[in-house]
């Protein structure tokens, strides 16, 4: 049951931090602060390109991952909705390893993917929260989200747990092909392991959030900006608030606002910026003024250095716990799912159950 929750969604984006917790704690040692990973499908000190691929929600968990494995790792990655891998006709890398994403491990699109990967020679390691599904079932290797049953048509818990594992994999990959020493696996090891306990601290900023989805829920048109593995973020946090509140939102690369994008801003669209302080922030922040100036209303997620830059421009600022630029995608990701529960409970739309979705698309 909800328990003393109004919606499913609700208590399910309060099991974050246990869920984050128990999915890290599968994958990752805290004494040791060391990842260490079950024998994969494919070796990835030695597999010369991985295709990710998943629908939905787990494709932006799967884009986030690929950021990170080619960051971590430096192995090439290709990543693409499986609707569209499955026709594009991919030349796939002889000794390929293929990475699939899925909650429910059903999705018809995913499995149509999957068959062609692994009919294409490729190893596939499929990331699934339900243990006994047809992916988990037809894959190579299989590893677990531990994200408990999600009711909710809208994706939350499941999505960061995807994200913990995928980021996990990339410390793992990292190691085995000797991009990462010791030093710097453990750091940021170290840094998802105090991500459940910031989860918790983010869910307790609900009256900020609230009184942002306040604003956004007057809005016709929303703008969600990211650059870097927050981008796919940002495609998130629109996904959600169309899903849920049924407003039409889109999610850019922050970059790539001015290529068009730009001749949307007035003051009444508001611009969500996912905005951490990073190696990125100065870009992004130059690109929301670039907004700003145009009259748009910017209301930004960053953590308090970030803040300081921004709060000149920007009409809100939700100030999130200060972390490693590592794990700021998962962080970023409560929020845009927090606010878009608001804006679908101030709108009186249907939150658990959006109108014209299913949980599990099990047709193509
Ligand atoms: O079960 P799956 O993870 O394969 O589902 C994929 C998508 O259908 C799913 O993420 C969908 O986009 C959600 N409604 C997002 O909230």
């Amino acid at each position: 049951g909800k328990g003393n929750f109004r919606h499913f969604m609700e208590k399910e984006l309060h099991e974050h931090p246990a869920v984050l917790g128990d999915t890290l704690q599968q994958y990752l040692d805290p004494g040791s602060r060391a990842v260490s990973l079950p024998p994969l499908p494919f070796d990835p000190a030695t597999v010369p390109r991985l295709t990710m691929s998943a629908c939905g929600s787990a494709f932006l968990a799967a884009q986030v991952g690929r950021y990170w494995i080619e960051q971590l790792a430096r192995i090439p990655v290709d990543a693409d909705v499986a609707s569209e891998l499955r026709y594009r006709e991919p030349p796939l890398a002889e000794g390929g390893g293929a990475i699939l994403v899925s909650q429910s491990g059903e999705t018809a699109d995913t499995m149509a993917a999957l068959r062609l990967l692994r009919a294409g020679g490729q190893k596939v390691l499929s990331v699934v929260n339900v243990p006994e599904s047809s992916m988990a079932r037809e894959s190579d290797g299989a590893l677990l989200t531990v994200a408990g049953p999600e009711i909710g048509v809208a994706s939350t818990k499941a999505f960061t747990a995807q994200l913990a594992l995928l980021a996990c994999l990339a410390i793992g990959f990292g190691r085995a092909r000797g991009k990462l020493d010791e030093a710097q696996a453990r750091l940021l090891a170290h840094t998802l392991t105090e991500v459940p306990g910031h989860a918790a601290q983010i869910l307790e900023q609900d009256e900020e959030i609230r009184a942002m989805a306040a604003e956004v829920a007057k809005a016709r048109d929303v703008l969600f900006l990211g650059r870097g593995a927050l981008m796919p973020i940002a495609m998130e946090g629109a996904l959600k608030l169309k899903e849920l509140s049924y407003i039409h939102a889109e999610g850019y690369p922050a970059g790539e606002m001015k290529h068009g994008p730009i001749a949307l801003i007035d003051s009444a669209v508001p611009v969500i910026a996912l905005c951490p302080t990073g190696p990125l922030f100065e870009k992004t922040a130059s690109n929301l003024q670039e907004a700003a100036a145009r009259g748009g209303r910017i209301m930004a997620l960053t953590d308090a250095v970030g803040a300081r830059a921004l709060r000149g421009f920007a009409e809100r600022v939700i100030v999130l716990p200060t972390v490693h630029p590592f794990a700021a995608p998962i962080l970023h990701a409560i929020p845009v799912q927090v606010l878009a529960y608001h804006v679908a409970v101030l709108k009186g739309t249907d939150v658990d159950q959006p109108r014209n979705l299913a949980k599990s698309v099990t047709v193509e």
